[in-house]
């Protein structure tokens, strides 16, 4: 199990290794707003605070739907796109 700290939410939880964070974010009552859950319409963008290196990498949509909102900094993620591999603190963007 990893850690994941919604700092927004002042919440942390334990997940499965390789968890969808939309699934974490969903079934812990997260206050992470979701959309089209398919890493386009760029609802779901979160800030990483800690653990990105933990995250699953973004692919080739993820980082077009980053950049298109100005979140490509390397400090934001899609959470509908990613899976969880080690502790990680989340928070609003
Ligand atoms: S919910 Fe639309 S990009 Fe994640």
């Amino acid at each position: 199990m990893v850690k994941v700290e919604f700092a927004m939410d002042e919440m942390t939880v334990d997940a499965p290794e390789g968890a969808k964070m939309v699934d974490v974010a969903k079934q812990n009552g997260s206050s992470v707003p979701f959309g089209c859950a398919n890493g386009v319409c760029g609802t779901c963008i979160t800030k990483i605070v800690s653990g990105n290196e933990n995250l699953s990498a973004p692919g080739p949509r993820e980082s077009q739907t980053l950049e298109m909102f100005g979140a490509d900094d390397g400090t934001h993620r899609l959470l509908c796109q990613c899976t969880v591999h080690g502790d990680v603190t989340l928070d609003n963007p």
